[in-house]
């Protein structure tokens, strides 16, 4: 957990345009900057950060959102660790919570690992090149397997005598604390005390982690044993699980390359990069888990899966395809030539060609798995069903909506079955995968609806609490509610107090008190809470405006004084002078007033964008959205006219047809009762409802000519 005020802290301190920046290259245009959007191809920039509203927007993709947003989707990485970034980015010190004494040792126990492992690693790498057995056993086996001194120094490979004592031996020389290296799995401890090491006589493939620290090793044996290799155990700074051989070496290329190659081995690694692939990973010959795929998520979208074209490696493929679409990863698929693995293969043709071959074969993983599967069951009825419905389940794992049913589509066509069939398969299987993936932990991702792409990873839960849908008024409350999100503290109009003082009502006080009149709710309970959370809010915004001014002025005083010494530089009259200092008192008079208008614009609503809750979060960034959208449509076509220039016409208008929509909800329910007790006697309910219609229908033609004439005094404002 982090505190509330360091939470307020980074977000206050998060400047977009310099958040972006550290991804994209951004050119100023106007008041906005613009650059190539991050999030998808494309040549011509449509990505668009607007400083003074803390805010960014791909007009082609419609990703975008705060700096929170921003940072969560470009990283993959949830809400927490994104603020923990940011905080970083700003050298805002993060205590999360008071370390208790275990954890610290923790801690030190993790830094003297990291320590031991390092020493260790330059110690096998001294071997492997500087002891005659090192160049003529370890160093000869690698270079025959066709490795190169560069990558030999890059994956940091060493060797371990096998004399069998090397290591155990200079870790007692140095003083080093040998029942680390124990426990790092290097060293072994004989009945008698003794040392020994248990990477004798192997070439050593260092493991690190994805900021480079060496958490473990591999230890390939050269004389036929019956281990092929050593791996090091889980330790406090080695959890197999989420970690991936060759991840610090591929980083930057993945991100570079926007896809990561998944190998088997670590041999099939090194050949990969030595090749030019230098995006590639490998899962060490294990299945993969979730914690190594959020990993790569961390750096791409993107993962091409290469295995030996043989039964194996087409079997392998398939395995851990479903897990991947989970994490809304783009899966490929790269079978070699029959066997071949991906060291062989890449040691053998040069960069181009490599690429090629990737290019020609690389496989959509859906498509590869109705191919596969199709091909396998021939004409067995029974095997056909099987292959289908294994289709269908790994479609039901891609989270985003509008790709399933592209599959699904797909899918109709290379099976011969009605779509309508597979889509409700789908559907029900969707089901079934979402509540695993809550059992397992992981929130499901953002379906993409239409247009309007949600910002992805942590958003909206797919099967959200509430589902819109379930609530008739929800379109009309959306009007409101998002107009309340993008300008709850803008000063909306006067009212006149009991004592007949006038005093000024913002547009969230106004909906509010308006709709207490009418005793009107929102139904759909996230409206709720947002109006809720803005009601909360405000005063802590009213607290900030004494400084918020003065801060304004001491601006104003200083463009006063460059006014002041402009005009005294003109070789004008006297009177001129005194006509452009009154001119210059109203553009600043203006300017003030703009700078005001825009913090309580912006106050609200960057805070509803960066809110612990992800469906506020993601309400309120598609509200401002909205408003960013607009404002741009309104400053291209008719440059003066904002939508906050026109709540006015807007919010009150927004209103009524929510509440018409109210009266029309129950007017229909009158009329059904009216119809269905109409003729059969009950003349006094009749005679009531007939009634109750009557008022009713002329309430509807009165809220359009009240609304925005009612004086409202809520009774908390004197
Ligand atoms: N592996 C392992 N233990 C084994 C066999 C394999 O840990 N006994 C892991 C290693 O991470 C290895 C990967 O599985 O890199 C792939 O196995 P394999 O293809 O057999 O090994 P390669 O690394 O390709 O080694 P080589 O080419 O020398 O056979
Ligand atoms: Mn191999």
């Amino acid at each position: 957990m982090i505190d509330k005020a360091t939470v307020e802290k980074i977000k206050d301190a998060a400047d977009i345009v310099e958040v972006v920046s550290d991804y994209v290259h951004l050119v100023r245009r106007g008041s906005n900057y613009m650059g190539l959007c991050p999030f998808h191809n494309e040549k011509t920039p449509s990505f668009s950060v607007n400083k003074a509203r803390n805010f960014c927007y791909c007009f082609s993709c419609h990703k975008g959102g705060s700096p929170v947003n921003f940072i969560m989707e470009k990283e993959g990485i949830s809400y927490h660790d994104a603020l923990l970034q940011l905080a970083k980015k700003y050298g805002i010190t993060v205590e999360e919570r008071q370390l208790t004494d275990a954890e610290r040792e923790a801690q030190t126990l993790r830094e003297s690992m990291y320590l031991a492992n390092e020493w260790a690693m330059q110690q096998m790498q001294e071997q492997l090149t500087q002891t005659d057995e090192g160049r003529d056993i370890g160093l000869q086996y690698l270079y025959q397997r066709g490795i190169t001194d560069e990558a030999i120094r890059q994956f940091r490979l060493g060797y371990d005598s096998d004399g069998g004592f090397a290591l155990a031996n200079a870790a007692k020389a140095k003083g080093f604390e040998s029942d680390l290296l124990c426990e790092m799995g290097l060293l072994g401890k004989s009945e008698r005390g003794h040392y020994y090491d248990k990477y004798r006589g192997r070439v050593i493939f260092p493991i690190f982690n994805s900021s480079g620290k060496p958490i473990g090793f591999g230890g390939r044996d050269l004389k036929g044993g019956p281990a092929k290799y050593i791996n090091s155990p889980e330790s406090a700074v080695y959890k197999k699980n989420q970690e991936l051989y060759g991840i610090y070496q591929a980083r930057q290329e993945i991100v570079k390359e926007d896809r990561c190659y998944l190998v088997e081995g670590y041999l099939d690694v090194i050949g990969m990069w030595q090749t030019g692939m230098k995006n590639v990973v490998a899962s060490s010959g294990t299945a993969l888990t979730d914690g190594q795929i959020a990993l790569i998520h961390r750096f791409t979208d993107k993962v091409t899966l290469v295995y030996d074209g043989d039964a194996a490696g087409i079997k392998a493929a398939l395995r851990g395809i479903n897990m991947l679409l989970d994490h809304n990863l783009d899966v490929n698929v790269l079978l070699l030539p029959d066997g071949h693995d991906p060291d062989s293969f890449a040691r053998t043709r040069s960069n181009e060609e490599f690429r090629k071959y990737v290019s020609d074969n690389q496989s959509d993983i859906i498509r590869f798995k109705i191919k596969v599967l199709l091909d396998q069951a021939g004409d067995n009825p029974q095997q056909r069903a099987w292959a289908v419905n294994s289709v269908v389940d790994s479609i039901a794992h891609i989270p985003d909506r509008v790709k399933r049913d592209i599959y699904i589509q797909e899918c109709s066509r290379l099976l011969g079955i009605k779509g309508e069939t597979i889509a409700q398969a789908t559907a029900r299987a969707r089901q079934k995968v979402v509540d695993d993936l809550r059992q397992r932990n992981i929130t499901p991702r953002a379906e993409s609806q239409g247009q309007t792409h949600e910002s992805g990873k942590t958003a909206t839960p797919e099967e959200p609490q509430y589902k819109p849908a379930d609530f008739p008024l929800y379109p009309l409350e959306k009007k409101v509610v998002e107009l309340c999100i993008r300008y709850a503290y803008l000063d909306f109009c006067e009212a006149y107090d009991d004592d007949d003082h006038p005093f000024i009502v913002n547009v969230l006080e106004f909906v509010n008190a308006d709709f207490d009149e009418d005793n009107i709710r929102f139904t759909f309970p996230p409206f709720t809470r947002i109006m809720t959370i803005l009601g909360e809010m405000l005063p802590e915004y009213r607290s900030t405006l004494p400084s918020k001014r003065a801060e304004i002025e001491e601006t104003v005083a200083r463009l006063r004084e460059e006014g002041i010494a402009r005009i005294a530089a003109m070789d004008i009259s006297v009177n001129r002078i005194r006509h452009e200092e009154q001119l210059l008192e109203e553009e600043l008079k203006r300017t003030a007033a703009q700078m005001m208008r825009d913090y309580s614009i912006d106050y609200p609503s960057r805070r509803l964008m960066s809110h612990e809750d992800n469906e506020i979060r993601e309400i309120a960034t598609l509200a401002v959205r909205e408003r960013y959208r607009l404002s741009n449509i309104y400053s291209r076509e008719r440059p003066v006219q904002q939508e906050s220039d026109r709540i006015n016409p807007l919010l009150p208008r927004a209103m009524t047809e929510l509440k018409n929509g109210i009266l029309d909800q129950k007017l229909g329910k009158l009329m059904a009762e009216f119809r269905q007790i109409a003729g059969k006697g009950d003349i006094a309910r009749e005679h009531e409802l007939q009634m109750e219609l009557g008022a009713m229908m002329a309430k509807r033609s009165l809220v359009a000519k009240n609304i925005g004439e009612r004086i409202i005094c809520p009774a908390s404002r004197r």
